[in-house]
């Protein structure tokens, strides 16, 4: 086995490549990088090993200081900056292999699609892994691949309003439109027809004064009619799925309903259209159950709400790239080599990573600690909703919390500006909040984005727990006076 011992250039020189950065080479890299960022920081390392904490140096000024991170950067990082069982077993697999191609097979691998395959619950359960190395817009790609060989006749899929499966040019097709903030046109939009979303919070069924209203307590699933329509027949070409995050994230942290799930089960079997969930963000434990909504309504509801397909990224592979596709097994199509493969689909890094990551949160029971500070810090949350008539819904399960920021909890108009001020607040008093994304006019209008995001790694003690909540209120204090 090879061991770490460089040759050619020397261990400092190696070493600083990741140590540090100066203001030079900083202002260089402002005008030679073509990504404008919204961030003026370096994170520069982790506090300590596998911990939610980061060390981060102003872009300007050079200061710097420690900031607890709730965004876990992307929603990847489940447990922590560079956490120190997950970096061992990489280091492991990198004096083994670094990268293989396409079409052939490391232990690693076989043993990580075996793992998630023997995790997948109802349908799922023993289903066939597809894995890229790339991430969730890959993965739903592959189930869309997947959904257009399996399928009879179909050719077109359906997908929600507040949906975010990519910024591939097809997965922005399938998503809530972003044009103009993006400035090309989506590829393939004949593909997909956009319909709206059950959000009870804000039903568009019980729309008054320019405001969507609360759902309705005698409410019959309008929502699921007006889908029902289009599963049936309202779509140009013939479907081969429906596409959805069970829990919208990005477009706001809404939960799909169980009897919206169990229509739309019924309605797809009878039409021969494939279910594709996409859990990008809400599997691996961050709502403190593997799958979603799909263990959550089987354990409380009784109810198998499982898809035929279901994508993955993020936490998936530890904090390095990774995102995967199961089938269920009554799907017997499979993929070609030609049919799926890119140069950079099978580093063995990301299963390693991955694998090392389940292992971690099974036997730390990451699962229960997730599940515990999330209602910690939604308790707290409860507490403050009554206080500031700003907090308008706290949605969670775990550690999955979406925060609706309002005028007022009477009118729900949504206030973005507290929002958006929030986040730069926050920075100031050392914690990371994550937004949603915008919804926009067709001519660029922002007509909400009013979510703020609490999803810190899932290994977070009480004590960090503690830190979020008080932090929450002195930022939202503070930033209701930045906006009067
Ligand atoms: C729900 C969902 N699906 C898909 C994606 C796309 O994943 P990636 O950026 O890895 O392609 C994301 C990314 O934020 C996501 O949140």
């Amino acid at each position: 086995m090879v061991e770490f011992n460089p040759q050619i250039l020397s261990r400092e020189e190696l070493r600083a490549i990741s140590a540090g950065v100066n203001k030079e080479e900083l202002l260089f890299f402002d005008k030679h990088c073509i990504n404008v960022y919204y961030e003026q920081n370096v994170l520069i390392e982790a506090k300590e090993p596998g911990s939610p904490w980061v060390v981060v140096r102003d872009f300007k000024t050079g200061e710097q200081t420690e900031i607890l991170d709730c965004t876990s950067q992307n929603w990847t990082l489940a447990l922590g900056f560079a956490n120190p069982d997950i970096n061992y077993a990489v280091a492991e697999q990198m004096k083994r292999l670094t990268h293989i191609k396409s079409d052939v097979v490391s232990p690693s691998r076989a043993k990580f699609i075996n793992k998630l395959s023997e995790l997948s619950p109802g349908r799922l359960k023993g289903g066939r892994v597809h894995i890229n190395n790339e991430g969730g817009s890959l993965a739903i790609e592959a189930a869309i691949k997947l959904a257009l060989v399996a399928s009879r006749d179909g050719d077109h899929f359906l997908t929600f309003r507040g949906g975010y499966h990519g910024n591939t040019l097809a997965m922005l097709a399938a998503s809530q439109p972003f044009h103009p903030i993006t400035r090309f046109r989506t590829f393939g939009v004949d593909f997909f027809t956009r319909v709206p979303q059950p959000y009870c919070y804000r039903c568009l069924w019980n729309y008054k004064n320019g405001l969507y209203g609360q759902k309705d307590p005698q409410c019959n699933m309008e929502c699921f009619d007006l889908v029902k329509e289009y599963l049936m027949n309202l779509t140009t070409r013939k479907l081969a799925g429906v596409i959805l995050e069970p829990y919208q994230a990005a477009g706001g942290h809404i939960p799909f309903p169980p009897d919206f799930l169990i229509k739309l089960r019924e309605t797809c079997e009878e039409e021969k259209i494939f279910i594709i969930f996409d859990e990008s963000q809400t599997a691996v434990w961050r709502t403190g159950r593997y799958f979603t909504l799909t263990e959550k309504y089987e354990k409380e509801n009784g109810l198998d709400v499982s898809p035929d397909m279901m994508c993955f990224t993020k936490a998936l592979g530890g904090g390095f790239p990774l995102g995967a596709m199961i089938a269920s097994t009554k799907i017997k199509k499979r993929f070609t080599a030609a049919e799926d493969h890119t140069t950079f689909c099978n580093t063995p890094i990301g299963c390693t990573a991955g694998l090392a990551s389940f292992m971690v949160i099974e036997k730390a029971k990451i699962g229960e600690n997730c599940e515990e500070r999330g209602k910690q810090i939604t308790r707290r949350l409860k507490e403050l909703q009554e206080k500031y008539d700003m907090i308008g819904d706290i949605r969670g399960p775990g550690l999955f919390i979406g925060i609706e920021l309002v005028k007022d909890q009477k009118s729900r108009e949504p206030f973005t500006e507290l929002m958006e001020d929030m986040l730069h607040e926050g920075v100031r008093q050392n914690i990371f909040f994550g937004p949603s994304m915008p919804y926009l006019s067709g001519t660029g209008k922002l007509l909400m984005r009013n979510l703020i995001k609490i999803k810190p790694p899932l290994n977070i003690t009480e004590k960090d727990a503690e830190f979020i909540c008080d932090k929450f209120e002195s930022v939202l204090k503070a930033s209701i006076n930045n906006l009067k």
